[in-house]
């Protein structure tokens, strides 16, 4: 029989619901209560559950198998050791909180309780990146060289007011919002880490706000392969587009299927290189694309996660150490633009 998992989600803005969805399809968690500090929010819960405006008492009082944290940023790292000492696996929101220093001593209660932990560096699970990895992985386009990718989003009317553009609560802007994920994919794709080689993170529109509405920057591995990454709320419409070049060959990640459905129809294109021109059309080779209309990222994610917890499986995506790795990134992006600043 199937294992259930007691568990408590806390934090249930977008994020808390979207788990909470994901979590009721996979069928092995048993929601027990969720936590919001909105009263708004605690008015309109399903059915059924324990509600708590106290994370903490939330955690003591339904001691859950699983604590599922989707609160805002300032409030991961508290939240993801405390219920690690308490002996719950856990499974959090990226980024892991507003810093390096939150990530690493979310790492270092990790290390001395040695449970499970997995972030939600969701991207890895759209279908366009499971075709893009396996695709890389088979050698069929030789080896990744280059990467470029650009994550934009437009602000709404409301964005200057948003929790993430504030600072205190957020820890930074579009870069450790969006860009984190582009980061990881990048690591991730590339095989390598990688290495920040210049950056300039600006206000080039949205002046008012303390956090940046533009992020560009060059990085590099230790292979030498090549990253550049543009996180920006100045797209003015909701774009995500990665190149890949190979030394064989190239792919092309467009559009992400997202609830919302703003980001564009996902697909992934590849051709191989063809100099000697077979294809009879010497710089238009023959394209191979492949278009996705489903989206199972959140579903792969939570299956992972309970694999993890009820068989003892690794946790391959979203580990700690993907975690620290990129806090680095987007701390050494933002620490290079400052220094030019
Ligand atoms: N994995 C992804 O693809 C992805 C996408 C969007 C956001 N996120 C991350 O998810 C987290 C939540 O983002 P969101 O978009 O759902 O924001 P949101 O504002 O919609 O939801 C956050 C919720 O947390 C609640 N909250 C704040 N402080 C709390 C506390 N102390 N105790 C209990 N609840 C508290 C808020 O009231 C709110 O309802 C953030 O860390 C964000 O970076 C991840």
């Amino acid at each position: 029989m199937e294992t259930k998992l007691s568990s408590v989600i806390i934090g249930f803005g977008i994020m808390g619901r979207i788990r909470y969805h994901a979590m009721q399809r996979h069928g092995g968690y048993e929601i027990r209560a969720i936590c919001d500090i909105r009263s708004e929010v605690r008015e309109q819960m399903p059915d059924g559950l324990f509600v708590y405006s106290d994370w903490r008492t939330c955690i003591d009082e339904q001691e859950p198998k699983v604590v599922i944290v989707c609160a805002v940023n300032k409030m991961i790292p508290e939240i993801v050791c405390y219920a690690l000492k308490r002996g719950c696996a856990v499974f959090s929101e990226k980024p892991p909180g507003r810093t390096l220093e939150d990530a690493l001593k979310i790492q270092k209660v990790y290390n001395e309780c040695g449970i499970t932990l997995k972030f939600g560096f969701n991207h890895r699970y759209h279908n366009s990146v499971i075709e893009a990895k396996a695709l890389l992985d088979s050698g069929l386009l030789g080896e990744a060289v280059c990467v470029r990718g650009v994550y934009g989003k437009a602000g709404n009317e409301h964005f200057a007011e948003e929790w993430r553009n504030n600072k205190e609560i957020s820890g930074g802007g579009i870069l450790l919002d969006q860009g984190i994920h582009m980061l990881d994919l990048m690591r991730y794709l590339l095989g390598s880490e990688l290495y920040v080689k210049s950056g300039i993170v600006n206000n080039l529109v949205w002046k008012e706000l303390e956090t940046e509405d533009s992020a560009i920057a060059l990085l590099e591995t230790e292979r030498h392969q090549i990253a550049s990454i543009h996180s920006s709320v100045l797209q003015w419409r909701h774009k995500f587009d990665m190149d890949i070049l190979c030394t064989n060959g190239y792919i092309a990640l467009n559009g992400l299927l997202t609830n919302s459905k703003s980001y564009g129809e996902e697909s992934i294109t590849y051709y191989k290189k063809d100099l000697l021109a077979e294809s009879g059309k010497l710089g238009r080779p023959k394209e191979h694309t492949m278009c996705f209309n489903e989206d199972f990222s959140w579903d792969k994610e939570m299956d992972e996660f309970y694999e993890a917890v009820t068989n003892q499986k690794p946790i391959v995506h979203g580990t700690m150490d993907d975690a620290v790795k990129t806090m680095q990134i987007v701390t050494d992006i933002y620490k290079l633009a400052e220094k030019k600043g």
